[in-house]
């Protein structure tokens, strides 16, 4: 076997078998292919076992018992995956009421969720406190007296985090950065207006203001940025309580650590890297003589990103000479969007022939009517023939969540892996999914 192919492996759960097939977690990717057809997604549950335990073990050490990681449900969203999330012990950020729909009848315990999103309706404000949500993290002031009024009507007390803008460039691809002061989410300390929105959650009844949100932006691999975010948000924290007496509870700081999608990227430590935010923290909370609030976080793609594999079927090979050459499977940008619209990378293997040598140039596009349909440009392949299977590592964030039916091309299956087991926890749709929401025209 070639020591590159090897290496392109990326997660220890990845192998090749005596068939020189890829193999995911012991399990031959070709048979699986096969038996579920494709476009497919693997996921190997015991990984993101591991990978929430990593967080959950690592948070209570650094910051104490009521430390909480919550899993950022936009990155991926099923009715099965709240029951691990609930297993591994812990919380999570719902975006919209039908994130708020799946984790409440997949029996989440829901004082556990943190209701997020720049523009929570009236609907979605009732929506979310009949099904219990512990917290809403409130983005702007339309919300807060939204909140409050219908939080008054039900004579509840709705607890609140407020999402406060850091001002900070974490250096990431610019759709992903959320936390510098000219953003659509919520209100900036620089201008002033953070603590005229802290001033006026205070004011208002039926809230109870458990302390502070901030998200500074996606896959960053630095634990600076976080660290600076950390310090920003506790100096905010201390202004609030010498001017309004306030003391946080709570300081949530968002997600956004990186994942190693290609060879050339680091792995992060994610243990080490909480770690070094834990300890600015501490330092920070001491110069300021301010009680440590309880810290959570709120990872996606590094619970689940490097949990899933997708898989696909060749269809065609295009070798337009003297320009380059095409493959097509029978997946893409429905799928995946990621690479057209952020030009993300991606490492992908021909897992039917993964011991031979990847000497094939190629682009890879989707069965979309679209030129900028494309997986990934310019990979190296095993030269794959009509029938193999490709597989497509990383996937687990912001595939599956952000897949549509452009096309009217079906959303793939999501297949668990889980130590003896295979349990179809989505199902592939169907032509009839497709025209569901299709009325009559007589
Ligand atoms: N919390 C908040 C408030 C967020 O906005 C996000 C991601 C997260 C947590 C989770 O961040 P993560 O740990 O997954 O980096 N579609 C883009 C990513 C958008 C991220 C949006 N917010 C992509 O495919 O790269």
């Amino acid at each position: 076997m070639k020591t590159r192919e090897k290496k392109k492996l990326l997660t220890p759960d990845l192998d090749i078998n005596e068939k020189g097939h890829l193999t995911i977690a012991g399990r031959d990717a070709v048979a699986l292919a096969e038996k579920y057809k494709t476009a497919l997604f693997v996921m190997n549950v015991e990984r993101f076992r591991e990978n929430c335990a990593i967080y959950r073990r690592t948070m209570k050490e650094c910051f104490g018992p009521d430390a909480l990681p919550l899993f950022a449900s936009k990155s991926l969203c099923f009715t099965g995956l709240y029951q691990l999330v609930d297993e591994c012990g812990l919380g999570t950020d719902l975006v919209s009421p039908g994130e708020i729909y799946t984790a409440f009848h997949a029996g989440f315990p829901m004082q556990k969720a943190y209701f997020h999103g720049n523009n929570k309706t009236d609907a979605d404000i009732a929506y979310a406190m009949d099904c219990g949500v512990g917290t809403f993290v409130v983005d702007n002031d339309e919300e807060l007296e939204a909140i409050s009024y219908i939080a008054t009507q039900r004579r509840r007390k709705q607890p609140i985090l407020l999402r406060i803008t850091p001002g900070i460039d974490p250096h990431t691809h610019k759709a992903v950065v959320t936390g510098s002061v000219d953003s659509k989410f919520g209100q900036a300390i620089a201008t002033g207006q953070a603590f005229s929105f802290t001033e006026k959650a205070l004011s208002l009844p039926g809230l109870v203001l458990k302390g502070f949100h901030c998200h500074i932006g996606s896959q960053i691999f630095e634990s600076e940025p976080f660290c600076q975010a950390a310090s920003i948000m506790l100096h905010f924290i201390a202004d609030v309580r010498r001017r309004f007496g306030y003391t946080a509870e709570q300081l949530n700081l968002g997600g956004g650590f990186g994942v190693r999608y290609v060879e050339s990227q680091p792995s992060i430590d994610i243990a080490a890297s909480i770690r070094q935010v834990a300890a600015q923290v501490k330092r920070c909370c001491q110069e300021l003589a301010l009680p440590c609030p309880a810290i959570l976080m709120e990872p996606g793609r590094s619970l689940v990103a490097d949990t899933v594999t997708t898989l696909y079927t060749v269809g065609s090979v295009k070798e337009i000479p003297g320009v380059k050459n095409y493959i097509s499977v029978d997946g893409g940008m429905t799928d995946n969007p990621r690479y057209a619209l952020y030009g993300s990378e991606y490492t992908l293997l021909n897992a039917t022939k993964a011991a031979e040598e990847a000497d094939f140039i190629c682009s890879v596009g989707g069965r979309c009517c679209e030129s900028g349909d494309l997986i990934q440009e310019n990979v190296a392949l095993a030269r794959p023939t009509r029938g193999d299977i490709l597989a497509v590592f990383t996937t687990g964030a912001y595939n599956y969540a952000m897949a549509s039916n452009y096309n009217r091309i079906p959303r793939p299956a999501i297949l668990l892996l889980d130590k003896e087991k295979e349990i179809l926890a989505v199902r592939r749709e169907t032509y009839e999914d497709l025209c569901r929401c299709d009325m009559p025209l007589t």
